[in-house]
Parts: C-alpha cells; sequence; structure tokens
C-alpha cells in the first residue's frame, strides 16, 4: 500500500515557532533555512516585534525570497510594542500571556492554514504548542535550543529536591557533588546547577515554571537537540529514556554553512539574524592584528553586569598581555538609564591602544578570524558552540540559568576552556586570559582537537548530517507519530 505522503503532491509544511528571545531564534532560524533547502515549506513564526527588529537590522525579506513558499509570520508575544523587554520580561510575563492571547492566535493559525501544517516544530520551552498541536492531530516535534545536560539537569530538578540535595546549604556547600543527575555524577557541583537552584525556595515559581515545561518537553512527538553525539552522547542516551526519538543536529550553523557551500560555492551568502546593528568595523581592526592574539569578549544577548563586575572584567583584560575586541551592549550594564556610561567612556578612552569596543558583533566571523585566539563568554548556548566550531579555547563567566551547567562541562569534561564562575576580579581575569592567550595553556590544543570532529560530524556521512536527512525523511513520509511509540 502507497504512503500517504506530502511528496507525492506538494512539499511538507513545517510552522517553525522560536521563543521571543535572541538565543531561541538564532538556531531554529537556521534550521529552518536547512529545512528550506530540502524543498520544503516554511512558515517562520516570529513575534510582531522581533520580526521589526529583523527587518530593521537585516535583509531578512529579500534573503528569504530564495526559498520557494519560505512565509515570515508574526504572533503577539504579550506585551505592546513599544515595551522596552528589558531585563527578566519574559519570565515574568510569558506566562499569563500565553494563557491569554498567544495560545489561542497560534491555534487559530494552525487551523487556518493553507496549505495545512504538517509538522509543527515549537521551541521546546511552550508546552502549550504541544497541546494546541496534538488537538488538532499535528505532529509536533520540541526543539531544545540550550545544552542536552541542562536540559537534562532541569529535567531531573525534582529528583534532586527528592533526594534532599537541593536547597543548597549556604556558599560552604557549593562545591558538593550532586549524585542525582544520571551520567553527571562525578562532576556537577551545587555552584554548577543553572541559577535559579541557589534559591533557598526550591519552590520559587520560575523554578517550577522551568522544571514544568522540561517535562512537559518529552511529551512532543520528538525532540530536537542542537548538540552531536560527539559531543553530548552519554546524556543523549539518558534523555532517550524520556523521549525515544532525539535529533542531535548540530551545530546548526555549521551545518548549514556546510549545506550552502556546497551549493553556492565559499563565498555563499549568508543571513544575520540579529535583532540588533551589528558593528563591522571590528573586521578590519582585526584584520591588523597578529594570528591569534586578540581575545572576544561577549556575553550574549542578556546578560547584564553591574557597574563593579564591568570595572572588574574591563580591568583584568587592560592588566593582561593581550589585545581585546569587547561587545559592551548599550544596556550590558545594570541600574537606571544612563548608570555605568561613565565607566565606560573612561575606560574606553584608556583601552584605545590594547582594545575594540563594539555595541554588536558579527560573532560568528569575528570566532572564526585568524587574528582571535580565545574567547572570554557567558556559556551561552549558542555562543559556546560557535566556539567549539571554530577551535576557539574559552574563558567562561557564566551568568545565569543553562550557562552554569555549561560552563562546567567546558572546562571539566571536554577539556577547551577555564571556567571563571562566581568571581569577578580583575587578577583573577588577567591570570586566566594570559592562561589561553600568552601559556596557551593544553587545552588550547584540545579546542582544536575537537573543533576538526565537529566540524566532521556535518559533512555528508557524519552524525549531525544523518540526523538531519532521518528528520527530513521522517517529516517527509509522516513517521513522527509511528515513531514515538518505538
Ligand atoms: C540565551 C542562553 O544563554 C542560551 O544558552 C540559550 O540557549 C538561549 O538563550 P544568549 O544569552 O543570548 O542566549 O546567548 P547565546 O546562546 O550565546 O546566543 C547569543 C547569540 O548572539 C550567538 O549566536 C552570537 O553569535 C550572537 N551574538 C552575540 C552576536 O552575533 N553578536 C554579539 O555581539 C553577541
Amino acid at each position: 500500500m502507497e504512503m500517504d505522503s506530502p511528496s507525492q503532491s506538494r512539499p511538507p509544511h513545517v510552522v517553525i515557532f522560536p521563543l521571543p528571545l535572541q538565543g531561541h531564534i538564532n538556531s531554529m532560524i537556521k534550521l529552518a533555512e536547512l529545512l528550506a533547502l530540502a524543498g520544503f515549506k516554511l512558515t517562520f513564526l516570529n513575534s510582531h516585534h522581533n520580526h521589526e527588529r529583523l527587518i530593521k537590522f537585516t535583509n531578512i525579506v529579500a534573503y528569504f525570497k530564495r526559498y520557494p513558499g519560505f512565509e515570515l509570520k508574526t504572533i503577539t508575544d504579550g506585551l505592546p510594542l513599544d515595551h522596552p523587554r528589558s531585563g527578566n520580561w519574559f519570565l515574568e510575563t510569558y506566562e499569563e500571556a500565553i494563557i491569554m492571547k498567544i495560545k489561542q492566535r497560534f491555534r487559530e493559525m494552525l487551523m487556518n492554514s493553507n496549505p495545512p501544517v504538517d509538522c509543527v516544530i515549537a521551541d521546546g520551552f511552550s508546552g502549550f504548542a504541544i497541546d494546541v498541536a496534538n488537538e488538532l492531530g499535528i505532529p509536533i516535534i520540541g526543539f531544545r535550543t540550550s545544552s542536552p545536560r541542562s536540559f537534562w539537569v532541569y529535567y531531573s530538578i525534582t529528583d534532586i529536591i527528592k533526594a534532599g540535595e537541593l536547597p543548597i546549604r549556604g556558599s560552604e556547600d557549593m562545591d558538593r557533588l550532586i549524585t542525582t543527575v544520571p551520567g553527571m555524577e562525578t562532576y556537577l557541583r551545587c555552584r554548577d546547577l543553572p541559577s535559579f537552584c541557589r534559591k533557598s525556595d526550591i519552590e520559587d515559581s520560575t523554578v517550577q515554571l522551568i522544571v514544568k515545561q522540561t517535562r512537559k518537553s518529552t511529551e512532543a512527538d520528538a525532540l530536537i537537540f542542537n548538540t552531536t553525539d560527539e559531543l553530548d552522547g552519554p546524556i543523549l542516551s539518558q534523555i532517550r529514556t524520556k523521549c525515544a526519538n532525539i535529533y542531535p543536529i548540530g551545530p546548526l550553523h555549521a551545518q548549514l554553512n556546510t549545506k550552502l557551500k556546497a551549493k553556492h560555492g565559499e563565498s555563499f551568502d549568508q543571513f544575520s539574524n540579529a535583532l540588533r546593528e551589528e558593528d563591522k568595523s571590528c573586521i578590519p581592526w582585526l584584520d591588523k592584528q597578529p594570528y591569534r592574539s586578540v581575545i572576544y569578549v561577549s556575553f550574549g544577548s542578556i546578560t547584564s553586569t553591574s557597574r563593579d563586575q564591568l570595572v572588574e572584567l574591563w580591568y583584568g583584560l587592560l592588566n593582561s598581555k593581550t589585545k581585546f575586541l569587547f561587545v559592551v551592549r548599550p544596556d550590558s550594564v545594570i541600574g537606571k538609564d544612563g548608570e555605568g556610561e561613565d565607566v565606560v567612556k573612561e575606560l574606553m578612552e584608556k583601552s584605545k591602544d590594547r582594545g575594540y569596543i563594539v555595541d554588536w558583533a558579527p560573532q560568528e566571523v569575528v570566532l572564526n578570524h585568524q587574528a582571535v585566539g580565545g574567547f572570554l563568554t557567558h556559556s551561552g548556548w549558542n555562543s559556546t558552540l560557535e566556539s567549539i566550531v571554530a577551535g576557539v579555547p574559552m574563558v567562561c563567566w557564566p551568568y545565569f540559568a543553562d550557562q552554569q551547567v555549561t560552563s562546567r562541562v567546558v572546562s571539566r569534561v571536554w577539556k577547551i576552556g577555564l571556567d571563571m564562575k562566581d568571581v569577578c576580579d580583575r587578577k583573577i581575569v588577567e591570570n586566566m586570559v594570559n592562561d589561553v592567550m600568552v601559556d596557551r595553556k593544553e587545552f588550547v590544543n584540545s579546542a582544536t582537537d575537537m573543533a576538526k570532529v565537529i566540524n566532521q560530524c556535518v559533512s555528508i556521512g557524519g552524525s549531525s548530517s544523518n540526523n538531519l536527512d532521518r528528520l527530513i525523511e521522517d517529516i517527509r513520509m509522516k513517521r513522527l507519530k509511528t515513531t514515538k511509540r518505538l
């Protein structure tokens, strides 16, 4: 009997729905492009606010015209367009917005879609999308944009609490090993748990929301992770015990670059997914610097530091023996409007000979520049993968959530960097930067070796490339509901 496949009459129609945050949009729009390259019809569903920003700062509309049927649609994120969306706005407002508006609009969009939707790929943090897709009988895949290890820790929090290993009992307790996260017993300490586990009240609503959303993810027909078997194999095996069908198809930016290069040659055109204006003037500056002489410093799209932390980080860089390219976003310093401006001005003046400061950098290009030899990072998952692919060793200064887990894995498991968590002292910054940039300690070679292995995964026949092919075939042949039961 012939299978009823969309490929017989029309390409499969996939809706991709990220959370309204930079780090989530980045990897999900790359997946959208990969599926469009495979000939699928794509609908990329962004918040009105982020869509406006992408239109302002990128060529998004013109770029995606090259894929027939690629549609950019928008939905509310629950806030008025002119709301500043600063600080923790997302966790504070999103759940209510889902109940009040987003869920209903999403359902209407799916129901009224022409052609009908064959598969939804929703951010793994959007449990409501699973309910809507199930109600309408549409296969749904959850995409967890942060690392599988942080996912697995979130998933295990209920067990950690049951075992009496949480709450943490004061600062002297921070180096205690957590024994109830299967596969991570030998290296996960209290201080490496997601930042919100430090609350004395673990019944706190943020903790509960994150645990609930994580457990709910496994009710999807399958899960996508932006990683490879080679990076996270043992933990992916653990996750398979909760959701049988998972697709490790990352690093997605490398997978997409490989496919675009194969199609268009070395000088392929690439979409920049920035919600801010990129300052490309740092590239001519890097061009003038010697091989691997510059440390790149960036803390992603959300991290804010106190004024004092910024000063310590900056003096650590100034006192080190290296040059630096530092991303200081206008909203990098916590505090009232304008607070921190004086110190930024003063330090910029002092950095003239040694540093270059931008509001927002073309990060992927920067990390692959021959002048860049290290990355002082907040350990966001996209940044970590971009650094791994470029073979750049890291100094990790995690800010919140998944980043505490990732920085531990970078230093202790993969041994491709140093973990500076919980410390912000200029002397330590200076020493760690020198370890990477001047003494070129052993983890620098490990970073180069790891880059080779991970770049292989996205080449033809590599694990992530094979998993992407499997994902494409499973959607095309409508196998998702079946594989879930295997
Ligand atoms: C956050 C989390 O930290 C991350 O782990 C989670 O998966 C998504 O949400 P964010 O803090 O923004 O994201 O960090 P990260 O995941 O590293 O993403 C930042 C992205 O912005 C990266 O792709 C990076 O290349 C890009 N970026 C950052 C720039 O292009 N220019 C910059 O100047 C800074």
